[in-house]
Formats: C-alpha cells, sequence, structure tokens
C-alpha cells in the first residue's frame, strides 16, 4: 500500500519553492500548503486594520482571530474571514511587511499550530522556512531548495511584470537580500536547512528536473 508522506520544501524567497511544491503535490495527489501565505495574510490584515508593526501584542490577538483558509483547484487561493486575498497578499508592501511580522514569536506559534493541523496525517507538501527544522520535524522528505540572489530576482521580476505589475530588477535584489538577512537571522526558527534535509541548488536546473528529483526521493519511502 502506499505511503501518506510528508514532504517539507524550505528555503529563501524566490526559490522557486511555490512552482516545485505545487507540481510535485499534483504528481503525487498531495495536499499543498503554502504557509508564507499565511504570514502575508497576518501582514496583509494588520495592514488593513492599522495597526503598526510596534504594537506586537495586537498582531498577535489579530492573529488569533483571523480564519485562514485554503481552497485548491486552479492553483491554490487563500481566505481570511471568507475573503479572497490571494492577490492582495502579494503585493510589494505586504511582500516587505511580511519578514517582520513572521518574526513575531507569538505569531508563530498560533501559525506553526495551524501548519500541523493542516498537514493531518500526510500526504502533503507543505513550503516555507521552519517547516522541516520546526513545523514537521517527523516529515518523510525534507528539501532545501536554494538559488542565486541574481537568479532569483530575475524570476521574480518575470513572475511580476507578466501578472501586469511593475517591477525594478535592482529594488528587487536590494529587497531579497533584506528579508534574506531577517529571515535567517531571526532569533525564533530562522531559515535554516533541517538536519536530514536534501539541499539543491536551482541556478542551473530545470522545473522538471528538481520536480524529478523530489518525486524521486519520496519515492524512495515507497510514495
Ligand atoms: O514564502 P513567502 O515569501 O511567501 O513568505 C513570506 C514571509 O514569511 C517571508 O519573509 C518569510 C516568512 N515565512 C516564515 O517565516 N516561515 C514560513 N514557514 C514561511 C514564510
Amino acid at each position: 500500500m502506499s505511503k501518506r508522506l510528508s514532504i517539507a520544501i524550505d528555503g529563501p524567497a524566490g526559490a522557486g519553492k511555490t512552482t516545485i511544491a505545487r507540481e510535485v503535490s499534483r504528481i503525487l495527489g498531495y495536499k499543498y500548503v503554502d504557509t508564507g501565505a499565511m504570514y502575508r495574510a497576518v501582514a496583509w490584515r494588520s495592514v488593513q486594520e492599522g495597526i503598526p508593526l510596534a504594537d506586537k501584542s495586537a498582531i498577535v490577538a489579530l492573529t488569533g482571530d483571523m480564519c485562514i483558509d485554503f481552497v485548491e483547484g486552479d492553483g491554490s487561493r487563500i481566505f481570511v474571514d471568507g475573503e479572497d486575498v490571494s492577490k492582495a497578499i502579494r503585493t510589494p508592501e505586504v511582500t516587505k511587511l511580511s519578514s517582520p511580522v513572521s518574526a513575531i514569536s507569538g505569531v508563530r506559534r498560533l501559525l506553526v499550530d495551524q501548519q500541523r493541523r493542516l498537514a493531518g496525517e500526510g500526504g502533503v507538501v507543505m513550503e516555507g522556512r521552519d517547516i522541516g527544522s520546526v513545523v514537521l520535524p517527523n516529515a518523510e522528505v525534507k528539501i532545501f531548495l536554494t538559488a542565486s540572489v541574481d537568479e532569483r530576482a530575475q524570476r521574480r521580476f518575470t513572475e511580476m511584470q507578466s501578472s501586469g505589475m511593475d517591477a525594478d530588477l535592482e529594488r528587487l535584489k536590494l529587497d531579497i537580500q533584506e528579508r534574506d538577512h531577517r529571515d535567517s537571522t531571526r532569533s525564533d526558527s530562522p531559515l535554516t536547512k533541517a538536519p536530514g534535509g536534501v539541499e539543491i541548488d536551482t541556478d542551473h536546473l530545470s522545473i522538471e528536473q528538481v520536480v524529478g528529483r523530489v518525486v524521486e526521493l519520496a519515492q524512495e519511502y515507497g510514495t
């Protein structure tokens, strides 16, 4: 009988986690969970409510009151209290704010609980920064995706342009460097390769090659 594995995909911004995680989940027939979208949703809601970043306890309270749902189908959409915020959480303002918001321990505690519930008994591909290290330390497959800053900025640039958003390549590079620094130096659950994780540098690999490697690793567990 095939097993329902947990697959953790971590790595810095723009390393290709979303594309890879979605495709792997499609091939294996697993659920896909984008945990970054949850931190973005909290950042989005705090802007909506006019709560300043300095008011950490208000942001934690707001996180506790939010009902976050994912609806799978054509891509994965995220709803906050019934409102589709899939687009709203991708603006540069929310993107920038999501990093300091994700450094608030109270926010992390609440979202990690939800993420573990979403992962259920397995049959999940979950992407983020701390999935293999904190959220699902028992995941059978742990992937750490990387790519150079230049490559990641170029990918985001193309992505934004194709969805009709204004983009400035140099600005994107600086933003990525700043987010990398914040995400990997924060005290609570910094971005790190989990013990037992497999690092894949995606700079010179096609999407198919990376997906193939992850599926291969999963198959070693008999999925
Ligand atoms: O993957 P993303 O760019 O959508 O993530 C948005 C922010 O949330 C990013 O700055 C890192 C943070 N994040 C995190 O701290 N832990 C996760 N599991 C996922 C994202």
